[in-house]
């Protein structure tokens, strides 16, 4: 398959398709100045991106709906040329919360739809307004979930219009099995999107996801912020990595480029974050050069199935 600048999408299990690239969007809102995600996006989208990651608990999902909606505007996109994700959250799991859920987050976009909606969490919280509800000892007040209930409420968004697609995010493979395997089961999940890098390449994951027709999303392809109150910081810096600094400069590019050159030419979607016009385009740049094959199983070896979001919840 050839992957170009203009033309980089895979087909998704329900007839509709994925950029391999999108942009991740999220940043702590405590550090992150007001408007800062709006104009990323808006400089992604003249930059070429077309798929834009974020979530209700990213707090900025209304600067990328903005974002969305000025270019559109502009005429320099139309809205299905654009691919967005947003995320159902864990204190939204019973399956009467769903819709309501989706149309609050279509609200907040000032969209009249999203492209994929997913679980972000197989783990449910005591549903509420607070979005981390903790008890007097601060810990999580965890709920109870049926995620197969949950998952006919997201195939009720999906007919009902209000998402094109539909799919999860860091699901294990017993818990893909009990939606696949669920009775009546309407529309498959398109996708899982987890934690993928080169140090964290997931192979059993993703050999049942492409057994399944599933797509892996993989988020933190760059390895993260490696900000210490949510990141495990004991595995080393991926971008320092002489194996991907050594086959960048081979191509002149850069470490970062080839992590994400990695995925993408295995067919993993991956959506880095960044906040910064001139890394933005930089990722964006991985479309003209490819990995050999040796190069691929290479980057593959760097594998240390140790994650640096532990979600430790
Ligand atoms: P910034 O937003 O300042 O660019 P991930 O997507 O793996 O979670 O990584 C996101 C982190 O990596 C952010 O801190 C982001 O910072 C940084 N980043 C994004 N692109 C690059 C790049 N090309 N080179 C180095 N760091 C990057």
């Amino acid at each position: 398959m050839s992957l170009t600048a203009e033309s980089h999408r895979i087909p998704l299990s329900d007839g509709n398709s994925i950029p391999l690239l999108g942009l991740g969007t999220y940043a702590d809102p405590q550090k992150t100045p007001k408007g800062t995600c709006m104009e990323s996006v808006k400089i992604a989208i003249d930059t070429g991106y077309r798929h834009i990651d974020g979530a209700y608990v990213y707090f900025n999902e209304h600067e990328v709906g903005q974002a969305i909606r000025e270019k559109i505007a502009e005429g320099k996109i139309k809205r299905e040329d654009i691919f967005y994700c947003g995320k159902l959250w864990n204190t939204c799991h019973p399956p009467e919360l769903v819709r309501p859920t989706l149309e609050k987050t279509l609200k907040i976009l000032q969209l009249d739809y999203v492209d994929l909606y997913i679980i972000e969490l197989p783990m449910a919280f005591k549903p509420g307004d607070a979005i981390y509800p903790r008890d007097e000892n601060g810990k999580f007040i965890y709920h109870e979930t049926n995620l197969c209930a949950t998952w006919e409420a997201m195939e009720a968004c999906k007919d009902a219009g209000l998402a094109k697609s539909i799919g999860v995010s860091n699901f294990n493979r017993r818990q893909l099995e009990m939606i696949l395997n669920k009775p009546g089961l309407k529309h498959k999940p398109v996708s899982n999107q987890v934690e993928c890098h080169p140090y964290f390449t997931q192979p059993k994951l993703l050999e049942f996801c492409r057994q399944h027709d599933i797509v892996i999303v993989g988020y933190s392809p760059l390895g993260t912020s490696r900000d210490e109150t949510w990141v495990n910081v004991s595995s080393p810096p991926l971008l320092k990595d002489p194996v991907l600094n050594a086959i960048g400069k081979k191509y002149n590019k850069t470490a970062a480029q080839v992590a994400l050159r990695f995925n993408i030419q295995r067919g993993v979607v991956v959506i880095p974050k960044s906040f910064n016009p001139q890394r933005i385009r930089e990722n964006f740049q991985i479309f003209d050069f490819s990995l050999t094959e040796k190069e691929m199983k290479e980057i593959e070896a760097l594998n240390k199935n140790i994650r640096y979001v532990e979600l430790l919840m």
